[in-house]
């Protein structure tokens, strides 16, 4: 698959960045990446043939991809994003997403927004989560009854919808109908818009203007969009503010215009939607897999919160809880990978990477490092035992990115929602997985099972 090729610099002072020459010279390596399955997949082959660093062609660009975290270390401080691998977003973030923006400003606007999901702000939002988790585990006690088997993603995607929702914008979302027409809205703008072709869109053409998949796109972004701007409005007159909510950040930035945080909360709202959903399939699944392990969580629930909701001030007593939910997201690989770009030449390690390339950043792969996790494949929560976990460089686990100030702006928030949505639907069932399942990782820029897991309940 591969043809060994060497960057030519522009200076040429030291060696080349050794890499894979374009296979096609229309699509470069893209089909290479279709071949591989997945950008991860791709990258984890060219890394396998060339080491840690390692350059390809993105379709016209070249990029350069580094798997060490002694080379993370080196380029810690990048914060500036490319806009090549994100563009796809674009028509439904909007041009004025957070995510197109770098410098000075995206480094103040970051700043503000980061402000709605730090430690003070997420404790706001334990009783949200605990009652959306609640209102699931209802339906399940149904399902329980019956034996029914239930779609696990299908429920997990509509709780996190749910959280952000609510947890970003208010009340409003509280109601069920409300809820429900935004899933709609959102399943049928990522069906259209091919969230699940994301990578194969890469290399293929887009849906035709006229097209019937793209009719529905353009109704559902629209919904979505006269939503968020309709809320936005209704919040700005309101005077009675107890809960801090995401978008008062953002209406409390006099540096966006009505369009700029419309776009910001699409943003946002998308952000948090598969991520989470596919955390908490993968974390239950592994559970069906693991009984013992799924008893050791019930056992740490059942000691440290008895029949109380949790609250933050227990969280941190949840060690092998956490440990579970940190495994989950190394294990399923949860967010692949990630990119940076700089305006000058870089020096990492031997190599320089010109500057303006993008520098891919392979979470996916030091996560499943053999040196860092031994037998990566298996899925074992005492990898984070406190003693374990002191023994790996600073920069083994970092599922959330962390280059530049710019890794996740809600990891704390997924930390909570995860941890309050386990700590109520494992001291309410048991779960099981229906026989006869081949679960299967689908690796996009989330990584997702290739079809839905069906797993029935059992009420404690
Ligand atoms: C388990 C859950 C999640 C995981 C694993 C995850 C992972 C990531 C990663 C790896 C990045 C890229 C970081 C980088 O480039 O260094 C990112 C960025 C981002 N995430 Fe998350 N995320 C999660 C949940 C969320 C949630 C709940 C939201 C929204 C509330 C969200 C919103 C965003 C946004 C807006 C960005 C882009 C920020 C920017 O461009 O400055 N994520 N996330």
């Amino acid at each position: 698959m591969f043809h060994s090729f060497v960057y030519q610099r522009s200076s040429s002072k030291g060696p080349q960045i050794p890499g894979a020459a374009p296979s096609d010279p229309v699509s470069e390596n893209l089909g290479d990446m279709a071949k591989a399955g997945s950008v991860h997949e791709y990258l984890i082959e060219l890394h396998e043939k060339y080491g840690d660093i390692a350059g390809f062609w993105w379709g016209k660009e070249f990029a350069v991809s580094l798997s060490s975290v002694e080379h993370w270390k080196e380029i810690q401080p990048l914060f500036d994003k490319p806009y090549e691998q994100f563009k796809f977003f674009e028509p439904l973030f909007g041009k004025k997403s957070l995510t197109y923006k770098n410098g000075p400003e995206a480094r103040k606007k970051r700043q503000l927004v980061d402000r709605s999901f730090g430690h003070e702000a997420v404790t706001h939002y334990y009783d949200h989560f605990t009652k959306i988790a609640k209102g699931t585990a209802e339906k399940f006690v149904t399902y329980s009854q019956t034996q029914e088997h239930i779609p696990l993603g299908k429920y997990m995607l509509a709780m996190a919808i749910k959280a952000i929702s609510v947890a970003g914008m208010g009340r409003f979302f509280m109601d069920k109908k409300e809820i429900d027409k935004m899933a709609i809205a959102y399943e049928e703008a990522s069906k259209s818009f091919c969230w699940n072709e994301m990578e194969a869109r890469l290399a293929g053409p887009c849906p035709a203007p006229d097209s019937e998949r793209e009719k529905k796109f353009q109704t559902a972004k629209t919904y979505m969009k006269d939503t968020v701007k309709n809320l936005l409005n209704k919040r700005k007159q309101e005077n009675n503010k107890e809960e801090m909510l995401f978008i008062d950040s953002i209406l409390d930035c006099d540096l966006m215009d009505e369009e700029e945080m419309s776009d910001n909360v699409i943003t946002f709202l998308v952000g948090g939607f598969h991520t989470t959903g596919f955390m908490m399939t993968w974390c239950l699944y592994y559970l069906t897999k693991h009984p013992e392990v799924e008893e050791r969580v019930f056992a740490e629930l059942d000691k440290v919160l008895g029949d109380e909701d949790i609250k933050p001030q227990v969280a941190s007593e949840l060690k092998y809880t956490r440990q579970v939910l940190d495994e989950t997201m190394r294990a399923s690989v949860l967010a692949p990978w990630g990119v940076r770009i700089h305006e000058f030449d870089l020096q990492v390690g031997e190599f320089v990477i010109p500057k303006e390339t993008p520098i891919l950043l392979p979470f996916g792969i030091v996560l499943q490092d053999p040196n860092l996790w031994p037998e990566p494949k298996r899925f074992d929560p005492d990898r984070f035992s406190p003693e374990n976990i002191k023994q790996l460089p600073s920069l083994a686990y970092q599922p959330f990115g962390f280059a530049g100030k710019r890794k996740c702006p809600a990891w704390r928030f997924s930390i909570t929602e995860r941890l309050v949505f386990l700590s109520v639907l494992i001291r309410r069932f048991k779960f099981h997985l229906v026989e006869g399942q081949e679960v299967k990782p689908v690796h996009q820029l989330v990584t997702s099972p290739a079809e839905e897991i069906w797993v029935t309940v059992t009420e404690r």
